[in-house]
């Protein structure tokens, strides 16, 4: 039997094929992000169709199931499943207003006690409020939404649904109770069909020219599927986003408002996340913007003095300031490019260590995905600034564990893996504090 997974990430669509000998198949087509509005970001959904639709074809073996994970939060508004404007993304900052109102509205502690989260600026249903208010006409005639991947799953099924995990990042979800919320869906007056039904991610959501779809999961909770991730590792994303991620025993909030408290894909399982805006974004803007070749990342090693802030998108954990903006600081005379490119992987490192400690847990491994860890000095300067191993699976992440959700745990991918070990962590720590400081000085919590 082949499983196909796919990733409808950011800046890509992914294509991964497993069976019992491993990775038999993969292929990607890259989309643009519009931006705009110092904070917009949007995605035209049919991009994505067309991405499927070209992948699919070219797809030179049979499969016998999908599943399918993708961006979380984004959302795509539709008559009957036509996208009525563009998909307002997960990283768009312009819904944080709706955090405040909602808090207003309901209460703080009534609102935790439904969805076990804070209102942040990026869960769908903040975007929801943004359109509902300045765009009426838009809203009106809307009656289906979805979170990205479950639109395409739309278009291929006919199903109308997500899964829990995505339903957790919706803020219309009680996620203890793994269901969409009366409470939130009455309250705000909204149809609770909206979203369709949810699912468990293993569930069959509907078939495919005959082929089942599960009802897959959000990128970071299907990266950790595949990951195998245990309660003695934190999973660490250097994706267009960097996501700290770590299970749980139990359903517990946690107490840091930015993190995040979401079903897991395994049934009767929850976990914590926080996550950094711009992890590899921050990376490929500044080789964009100053036509640094790739090469010139290979092999660079050690430390940079100067500090840089990847706050180009806003930031949501733990500092949740949605206008914040990046910032490069402690330039010298002698500061050269490389201590520029390194300052950007330290700042990310910087930033995700920042998330892990105010999640206030210890873990003993790092394991890293995403397309970040195709430099091997990034990795190296993880494992540096958090003082633990780092662990770096040769085929990893989001598309991987589609895949193996997809054959139900038939399939387990055991990957080899690089490791690197602390170096130099006293360095680090210093810099980190500095970090701290000037994050101290610039950040600006938004209202909650
Ligand atoms: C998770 C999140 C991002 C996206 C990236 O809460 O917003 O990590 O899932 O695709």
């Amino acid at each position: 039997m082949n499983y196909l997974g796919i990733d409808l990430g950011t800046t890509s669509m992914k294509f991964l094929v497993i069976n019992e000998n491993g990775i038999i198949y993969k292929n990607s087509i890259n989309y643009p992000v519009i931006y705009y509005n110092n904070g917009y970001a949007e995605q035209n959904p049919l991009l994505w169709l067309k991405a499927f639709k070209k992948l699919y074809k070219n797809m030179d073996v049979k499969i016998d199931s999908i599943g399918i994970t993708g961006q979380m939060h984004s959302l795509v508004l539709t008559n009957n499943g036509k996208p009525l404007i563009n998909s307002i993304l997960w990283l768009d900052n312009r819904s944080y207003k709706f955090s405040k109102y909602l808090t207003r509205k309901f209460g703080t502690e009534n609102l935790i006690e439904e969805t076990g989260n804070y209102p942040l600026s990026n869960f769908t249903l903040l975007r929801l409020l943004w359109i509902s208010k300045y765009n009426k006409n838009i809203y009106k005639n809307a009656n289906k939404a979805f979170v990205a991947k479950d639109w395409l799953k739309f278009m291929l099924t006919g199903v109308h649904g997500t899964d829990v995990t995505d339903g957790s990042g919706t803020y219309l979800f009680n996620v203890r109770s793994r269901k969409w919320s009366d409470k939130l869906f009455n309250g705000l007056n909204m149809d609770k069909k909206l979203f369709g039904d949810a699912f468990e991610s293993g569930d069959i959501h509907g078939y495919y020219n005959g082929i089942p779809v599960i009802a897959g999961a959000g990128d970071q909770e299907a990266a950790a599927y595949g990951n195998n991730l245990t309660l003695n590792d934190v999973g660490i994303s250097l994706g267009t986003s960097g996501v700290v991620f770590a299970k749980i025993n139990n359903y517990k909030i946690p107490e840091n408002k930015s993190i995040h408290l979401f079903c897991d894909a395994k049934r009767n399982r929850w976990h914590w996340m926080g996550v950094t805006q711009s992890a590899a974004s921050s990376l490929d803007w500044f080789i964009k913007a100053f036509n640094i070749k790739y090469s010139q990342l290979k092999n660079l090693n050690g430390f940079s003095r100067v500090l840089f802030m990847p706050y180009l998108n806003g930031e949501r954990a733990p500092i949740m300031d949605t206008d914040i903006r990046g910032l490069f600081y402690n330039l010298s005379p002698d500061t050269g490019i490389n201590d520029f490119i390194i300052s950007i992987m330290q700042g990310v490192a910087f930033s995700l260590r920042h998330v892990y400690d105010s999640m206030n847990i210890h873990r003993k491994n790092i394991i890293l995905t995403g397309g970040g860890t195709r430099i091997d000095s990034w990795n190296q300067i993880i494992s540096n600034v958090f003082n633990m191993p780092v662990k770096v699976k040769e085929d990893s992440g989001s598309a991987l564990g589609a895949a193996m959700l997809s054959s139900h745990g038939d399939i387990d991918i055991d990957a080899s893996y690089k490791l690197y070990y602390p170096e130099n962590h006293d360095i680090y720590d210093d810099l980190y504090i500095k970090y701290r400081n000037m994050v101290k000085r610039i950040a600006k919590p938004d209202k909650l």
